[in-house]
């Protein structure tokens, strides 16, 4: 099988997650921050140790300003239900995940502003056209770091800055972006990131986390158990047990420690260019094929690595279903629960069908796929059909 899905989730995950996992669930998992016993103590320090690698992959300072949630989507629920009002305004971009458009839909009916600010066919955004959005009660700007459909990076530190001068919350989706790029909360003025484990990251699936400043006031989607004030009714606003009512995925978040410590040691630098070399050689394998059709940038150091094609006269369900039965190729067809995205981009009837490269991405499975959706487009497209 050629994988290549990992905007969805990454596959495979690394033996020292797998190892790490089998080890918490045979060896010790408790439940932390309950207990005083051993195996209670032992799960809550290596669920800190997590803590600590996640806040030196994106320089969070505190690691207590980390809260685990399932994943990305319950991260963006939790701060934009959490911390929107009525009355508020937030500007967000037309490239938007549902994980933010839909959110952001219930809270519009509650009296929260939205602004949507429309990206061009490549899914770029103007920067004239943010700060043109920008309302006397702007409370937030909400964008990805990279878009789900066409792997386009938003200019987060030119945004950041923005937000930065002019009091307004920056919030970023790091869905597509964590484990792919640099997202150094401090270089781009990230006040909430939003990260799911199992993506880039390379972690277990189940987990992902919210990261937020401190002196951030936001409403819990949950109360329940933390572990602390057991005697009182209200739910604490402590950072970050208040955030994280019940029982954690301990197995989860230790193997995204594991994770994280594996891709602090290789460097997402090196992480990213291995994978943009993947995507720049499936984009020129691609770009040489007659009746495909590729959407977003051009330029591989201007995205993650996510490739959008469709073959001319075949639906993209279709392109799927032939890649995957005939050939053992695993992508992504359809509008990847981002509607607004497609519209932007032109595929608002048609979707598309997504390839996204991996870490554990071979060169010879790039120039597989290249070579089964080239006998595709000549058996099957309209031009083949003649
Ligand atoms: N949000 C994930 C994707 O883009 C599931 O496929």
């Amino acid at each position: 099988m050629i994988y290549l899905d990992n905007g969805a989730t990454s596959f495979p995950k690394p033996p020292e997650v797998i190892e790490t996992v089998m080890d918490v669930m045979s060896n010790y998992c408790a439940n932390p921050g309950r207990s005083g016993h051993f195996q209670a103590a032992r799960t809550a320090q290596e669920i800190f140790k997590t803590r600590l690698a996640l806040a030196r992959l994106f320089q969070i300072e505190d690691p207590g300003q980390l809260i685990f949630t399932k994943n990305c989507t319950e991260a963006l629920n939790l701060a934009l239900k959490g911390i929107l009002r009525e009355g508020d305004h937030v500007i967000t971009s037309s490239m938007e995940h549902n994980s933010v458009m839909r959110p952001l839909h219930r809270l519009r009916k509650k009296g929260v502003e939205t602004t949507v600010v429309r990206c061009d066919e490549r899914g770029r955004i103007s920067i004239k056209d943010i700060r043109e959005a920008i309302r006397p009660n702007t409370r937030m700007i909400v964008m990805t770091a990279a878009s789900n459909v066409t792997g386009t990076k938003m200019p987060l530190e030119e945004i950041g800055r923005i937000a930065l001068r002019k009091g307004i919350l920056f919030m970023v989706d790091g869905a597509q972006g964590a484990g792919h790029m640099d997202l150094d909360v401090k270089k781009n003025h990230i006040d909430i990131l939003a990260v799911p484990g199992h993506k880039g990251l390379l972690g277990p699936q189940g987990t992902g986390f919210l990261y937020a400043k401190e002196d951030l006031s936001m409403t819990p989607l949950l109360e329940g158990g933390t572990g602390s004030h057991s005697k009182e009714l209200s739910q604490p606003d402590e950072f970050p047990e208040g955030y994280e009512a019940g029982t954690v995925n301990a197995p989860g978040i230790i193997g995204l420690g594991a994770a994280a410590r594996l891709v602090n040691k290789i460097g997402i630098e090196a992480i990213a260019e291995h994978e943009r070399k993947l995507t720049e050689n499936l984009q020129y394998g691609l770009k040489k094929i007659k009746n495909v059709r590729l959407y977003g940038p051009d330029d591989t150091h201007e995205k993650t690595p996510v490739v959008a094609m469709n073959i001319a006269g075949l639906d993209c369900e279709e392109v799927a279903s032939l890649l995957n039965d005939r050939y053992g190729i695993a992508v992504r067809a359809g509008f990847h629960c981002s509607g607004a995205a497609h519209e932007t981009i032109g595929t608002g009837n048609t979707g598309c069908v997504r390839l996204c490269p991996g870490f554990y991405t071979g060169e010879n499975e790039i120039e597989e796929t290249i070579r089964a959706i080239g006998e595709i487009a000549a058996l099957f497209s309209d031009a083949g059909k003649k």
